[in-house]
């Protein structure tokens, strides 16, 4: 098993849709290195090149064995991370993947693009 059981993808391409797309970085790439300097413990975080979903703002997802995975869109790259933030680390106290709906910061609980099982493994 890795180091982190927990997997945080950020899509580097994301063009966001809330910033100017006239300087050489991109939203996505901006909020993956925010979060890079922010620090997640237990979760590993992965750069990506496009989870499909490049008209809904910057994307996310996060995975992990035994959990189902989830695709979240319109995340702001210059925006308040604590959404994601918060977000990551309920997913990886969970054993599932699976956070009760209450308990998910309200941008997840409203930009939920996708969600997806868990692969069964014998
Ligand atoms: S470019 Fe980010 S999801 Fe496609």
């Amino acid at each position: 098993m890795s180091q982190f059981p927990v997997e945080l993808l950020v899509c580097t391409r994301c063009r966001g849709g809330d910033d100017p797309a006239d300087d050489d970085v991109r939203p996505g790439a901006r909020l993956h290195q925010r979060l890079a300097e922010t620090g997640l413990d237990g979760v590993r975080l992965t750069p990506v090149e496009c989870l499909s979903n490049c008209a809904q703002g910057c994307t996310i997802a996060l995975r992990g064995p035994g959990r189902w995975t989830y695709v979240y869109g319109r995340i702001v790259a210059e925006g308040d991370l604590a959404p994601v933030i918060d977000g990551a680390r309920k997913y990886a106290a969970s054993t599932d993947g699976l956070v009760p709906w209450r308990e998910r910061p309200e941008h997840f609980r409203r930009n939920c693009i996708a969600r997806i099982p868990p692969l069964e493994t014998s």
